[in-house]
């Protein structure tokens, strides 16, 4: 865990997102610490992606409530679109799941990069062709001179991934958002990608937040871990906490589905989620839960310290009236 005591980040507090009737995201709080990776998990449909788009806010028209305080900034939430413009790309990145469809087909990957270098740092073409060719090569593209006249179909998923890394970080954002980058990817691929994405981060001090559907990645790659279950937090804390002292149930659920890195989706715990119109009104996991209490599905248990003593937001929590 890095320094908790400069200020995070980024801090969300009651992210709710509404779509229609439906709830996506239900009161997600949690906070980012300087120079900390953290790693969004959850089964497919849990809200991982509607996080990472809210922060950006790129949710097009959905409802949302709370705050996003990035430090220095303010509530990106509250922000004008204006200054959220002049935000993404120099604060805060996202690099997407699938690079082959974020990349415009009809530009070479070298004027998509000048073009974005240019607008964030206000460099002339000479200057941003020059540090084009030092981000290509700090993402581990050969013959990164060549191959800013490439268009996206010509090169591989893998090196496209790596295009779009060096996209996001032209601005030198200190907060990187990378949706399930590597999920389109073969699986050497994917861990080549995942370690360049987090080398990149450390090395320039930035923070991530990673969404990841694979609890052991998370917890071999980052610092810190939120679970997600029906747009709620379940259990969040330091990485080893949550991946060997987890106390929700859905946790322990998500450990042993082992998944192998390269399958499509996650071998999912028994059962699946409810529909967003039958949501049970306590805990959202009762329908699944083998140690449900009959409180558990009317009352919704509260995100809990798991040690009292340890308050801060950093700390291990998680949201059960009977945990493991
Ligand atoms: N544009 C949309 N319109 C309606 N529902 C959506 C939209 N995007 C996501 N959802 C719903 O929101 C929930 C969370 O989705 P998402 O954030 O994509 O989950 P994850 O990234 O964890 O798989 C899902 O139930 C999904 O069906
Ligand atoms: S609150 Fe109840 S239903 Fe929910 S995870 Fe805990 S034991 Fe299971
Ligand atoms: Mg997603």
């Amino acid at each position: 865990m890095k320094d908790t005591v400069s200020p995070p980040v980024l801090t969300l507090s009651d992210l709710t997102v509404h779509r229609g009737a439906a709830k996506i995201l239900d009161r997600v709080s949690l906070s980012l610490a300087q120079g900390e990776t953290l790693a969004l998990v959850g089964e497919s449909g849990a809200g991982k992606s509607t996080i990472a788009t809210a922060i950006m806010r790129l949710l097009g028209d959905a409802k949302v409530e709370g705050t996003a305080e990035l430090e220095g900034a303010g509530d990106l939430l509250a922000l004008p679109e204006k200054q959220m413009v002049r935000l993404r790309g120099r604060r805060l990145s996202m690099i997407f799941q699938d690079a082959g469809s974020a990349l415009n087909p009809a530009y070479t990957v070298g004027r998509q990069l000048v073009t974005v270098l240019r607008r964030n740092l206000g460099l002339s073409k000479a200057e941003a062709r020059t540090r084009a060719v030092e981000l290509f090569t700090s993402v581990g593209i050969n013959d990164p001179e060549g191959r800013l006249s490439a268009y996206p179909h010509q090169l591989s998923g893998g090196m496209q991934q790596r295009v779009m890394v060096a996209i996001a970080l032209a601005g030198n954002p200190d907060l990187l958002l990378a949706d399930e980058p590597t999920s389109a990817l073969d699986v050497t691929i994917q861990a080549q990608i995942v370690r360049l994405i987090l080398q990149q981060t450390r090395a320039r001090g930035a923070s991530c937040i990673f969404v990841l559907h694979d609890l052991a990645l998370a917890s071999q790659a980052c610092d810190r871990i939120v679970v997600l279950y029906a747009g709620q937090v379940v259990e969040a804390g330091p990485a080893r906490d949550v991946l060997e002292r987890h106390r929700h149930p859905y946790t322990q659920q998500l450990k042993s589905c082992v998944l192998e890195i390269g399958t499509e989706e996650l071998n999912a715990p028994e059962g699946t989620v409810p529909p967003h119109d039958q949501m049970p009104k306590g805990c959202r996991f009762a329908t699944r839960c083998p140690r449900a209490l009959s409180r558990c599905a009317h009352e919704a248990p509260p995100l809990t310290p798991a040690a009292p003593e340890a308050t801060s937001p950093l700390s291990h929590h998680f949201a059960c009236w009977n945990p493991e």
